[in-house]
């Protein structure tokens, strides 16, 4: 009898814990209302295409294992759609995002409500608009706490600090992206990078809005910071203090210490930072790290961490003293770049495929289409010819009339072909003094199909064409291990023997050595169509883009739900 007693009594307490779980998720119901909104910077007001009038825009923040929906109404005059960016959205592509890729963009005066779960995730992720250049201003942080009760592998300071990097146009970006579209030239460079939507002291008109961190004495802070830039990798450093990296795109790493970090965009880094420099103020500060040859933003956002003991001045000159500057690498110092990157370790043993079933190897880098009339004011790129990018050789076109997934899954033909090549269609010096008859790639809307859960390696390697570059090259529905990198070609006899099976760092977007490569492995158990883009939206609107098509397998379990009702049309 008592020891029934006792273990009903024990049941009933483990049916308590296990509805505390269920009760833990939580489901998070928003609206974000894309609308025009007066921002003033660089002494200038612009109508900025913002979320609820915020700019930047609202920071989400959850749980692992969380559901979000997502209601996105649409009260600009442009088409637009939002990404999640890193979130996996299993066999969910509907609520991805990318015009044309997953959806048809949300009209003017639509809406469409983004329902998804956040399965297995936590860090720092964000989202952003994924339709022309409207996420210059549409983008905010999307921040995963795990599920109540899991830990953290490092002590987590209190507080939390969300560091958005963005890059800010002295006009309409639309107007920017329009008016290269029209020429074929590069798009204008931007007039600022921000943090938090600030310029920062260095700018004119922007003293007064630049971003202050008040920091105790001895205190640890975690810094969230996010690459929200369109166009530019950056360096990112804090006067003075050392950072802790703890974390990447939302996968922990080896903590170690730097000084610098450098970010692509699309990445997130994590770092800690201690209050233990002399009561003060000390700037935060990004500039480009510039890896290509060609015209760049080299002007420098600052924020000021501020200690609240920071001393005044008395006297006359009365007030603030005047912060302290970080030292930052050189514009082009390809070497504190990669061997921050090269640094990055997963944080435990990783469970990286070791066999792989899909080799492929995808150059990326620019191109130059050859114009019939190179005096034409449509031909104003290098010697009257227009921008272009590519895949191997392919350079993608968006779909008009319908998405990509919508007529996979509808089996609608003439919107895209299957036919993306595993391997160059042409074999060249990838890095060398590439011939002038190899700049013109080909144009189209190709797709690779991928089987279930089929291990999928991937060796990136970047071209000279126009000029090498670090392509900060992201892949969504997945996050994947970088398991190696190097300068020049990537030799497939000798450079696989050096990939780090182990604890290569897991990530969603990883940029190529600029003039060399970077192999990247994961199982492709996501179904779906899924976006593989440079980050750099000039780039991505030269078509530096392809698609994966990830079968179903076996079994609703393993197969894309249906799409939702309220799926937008094109
Ligand atoms: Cu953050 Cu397809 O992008």
């Amino acid at each position: 009898m008592e020891s029934l007693r006792r273990f009903s009594f024990v049941s009933f307490i483990a049916l308590l814990a296990y509805f505390a779980f269920l009760a833990s998720a939580e489901h998070h119901v928003q609206q974000f209302v894309i609308q025009p909104r007066p921002v003033k910077r660089l002494c200038r007001t612009h109508q900025s295409i913002t979320v609820n009038g915020q700019f930047p825009g609202p920071t989400l923040i959850v749980r692992n294992g969380d559901s979000l929906a997502i209601t996105v109404i649409n009260r600009a005059r442009y088409n637009i759609s939002i990404h999640w960016h890193g979130i996996r959205q299993l066999r969910n592509p509907w609520a991805d995002g990318p015009e044309y890729i997953t959806q048809c963009p949300i009209r003017p005066g639509q809406s469409y409500t983004y329902r998804f779960k956040i399965e297995d995730q936590e860090g720092t992720l964000w989202w952003h608009a994924h339709s022309r250049w409207l996420r210059a201003t549409v983008y905010g942080a999307l921040i995963i706490y795990p599920r109540l009760g899991s830990p953290y592998p490092f002590s987590m300071p209190k507080r939390d600090i969300p560091i958005l990097l963005g890059e800010w146009w002295d006009r309409n970006p639309m107007d920017v992206l329009r008016q290269a579209q029209f020429t074929g030239a590069a798009p204008n460079v931007s007039d600022a990078y921000t943090i938090n939507g600030q310029p920062g002291d260095l700018y004119r008109c922007s003293r007064a809005g630049t971003i202050r961190f008040p920091i105790f004495p001895g205190e640890t802070v975690q810094l969230r910071v996010i690459n929200a830039a369109m166009n530019q990798e950056l360096f990112f450093s804090v006067a003075n203090h050392q950072f802790t990296v703890v974390e990447t795109d939302s996968a922990y790493t080896k903590p170690f210490t730097t000084s610098v970090i450098m970010i692509g965009p699309g990445q997130t880094t994590n770092v800690l930072l201690t209050a233990n420099q002399r009561p003060g103020r000390y700037y935060m500060a990004a500039r480009a790290y510039n890896s290509a040859n060609a015209p760049f933003d080299n002007t420098t956002t600052t924020a000021i961490l501020q200690y609240v003991n920071a001393p005044t001045r008395r006297g006359r000159g009365r007030g603030q003293i005047a912060p302290v500057f970080p030292v930052l690498p050189g514009f082009n110092d390809t070497a504190t770049a990669t061997a921050f990157t090269n640094r990055l370790r997963y944080w435990k043993r990783a469970q990286v495929p070791q066999q792989v079933d899909e080799n492929l190897f995808f150059t990326v880098g620019l191109g130059l289409i050859n114009c019939s009339n190179p005096n034409s004011p449509r031909c104003q790129g290098p010697n009257g010819t227009r921008f272009a990018a590519s895949m191997n050789n392919m350079s993608f076109v968006l779909p008009r009339s319908n998405s990509v997934m919508q007529a996979y899954y509808q089996g609608t033909p003439g919107i895209f072909t299957t036919d993306f090549p595993p391997v160059p269609p042409v074999q060249f010096d990838y890095t060398g003094n590439v011939s002038r008859g190899l700049w013109q790639p080909i144009k189209g809307t190709k797709a690779y199909k991928l089987k279930y859960k089929a291990n999928v390696q991937i060796v990136l390697q970047d071209t000279s064409i126009v000029t090498p570059e670090n392509h900060p090259m992201h892949l969504h529905g997945y996050q994947f291990y970088v398991i190696g990198s190097g300068f020049g070609n990537f030799n497939p006899r000798t450079d696989p023997a050096r990939f780090n099976l182990f604890d290569p760092p897991e990530r969603n977007t990883i940029g190529t050595p600029p003039g060399g490569w970077v192999a990247i492995r994961f199982v492709a158990d996501n179904p779906g169509a899924w976006f593989m883009h440079c980050h750099i939206d000039s780039h991505l609107g030269w078509g530096l883009a392809m698609v994966f098509l990830v079968e179903n397998g076996r079994g609703q379990l393993q197969s894309v739900q249906a799409p939702p009702l309220d799926l937008p049309r094109c």
